[in-house]
C-alpha cells in the first residue's frame, strides 16, 4: 500500500495511506482535506481537484487527455506539475509522492 504526503493549502504535509485501484483524488478527499473539492466526483468536469505533483514522479503517471489539458487551462494556478487528482490512479510507483493541493480558483 503506497504512503502518498499530501501538502495542503497552508503548506503543511501529511503522509496518507493510499490504496491501488483507486485514484488520488478519492485518496486525498477520503483521508479529510476539505480543501480539495472535487465537485464533479471525479468525471473530469470541474478542475476542483487541481493538484501539483513531485517533478521526480511526472514520468510516472498516465498521459493527460484533452479534457484535462483544456480544464487545466482554466486555472491561474496551473504549472508544469499540474494534474487533476481524479485522473491519476494510484500505482505502486507512487510511493513517497508529494502532492501539493493547489490554491483555489
Ligand atoms: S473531481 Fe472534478 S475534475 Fe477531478
Amino acid at each position: 500500500m503506497p504512503q502518498i504526503i499530501v501538502i495542503n493549502q497552508s503548506g503543511d504535509e501529511s503522509t496518507v495511506e493510499a490504496l491501488e485501484g483507486r485514484t488520488l483524488m478519492e485518496t486525498i478527499r477520503d483521508s479529510g482535506f476539505d480543501e480539495l473539492l472535487a465537485l464533479c466526483g471525479g468525471c473530469c468536469s470541474c478542475a476542483t481537484c487541481h493538484v501539483h505533483i513531485d517533478p521526480a514522479y511526472a514520468d510516472k503517471l498516465p498521459a493527460m487527455s484533452e479534457d484535462e489539458n483544456d480544464l487545466l487551462d482554466s486555472s491561474d494556478h496551473r504549472n508544469e506539475y499540474s494534474r487533476l487528482s481524479c485522473q491519476v490512479p494510484i500505482t505502486a510507483a507512487l510511493e513517497g509522492c508529494k502532492v501539493t493541493i493547489a490554491q483555489e480558483d
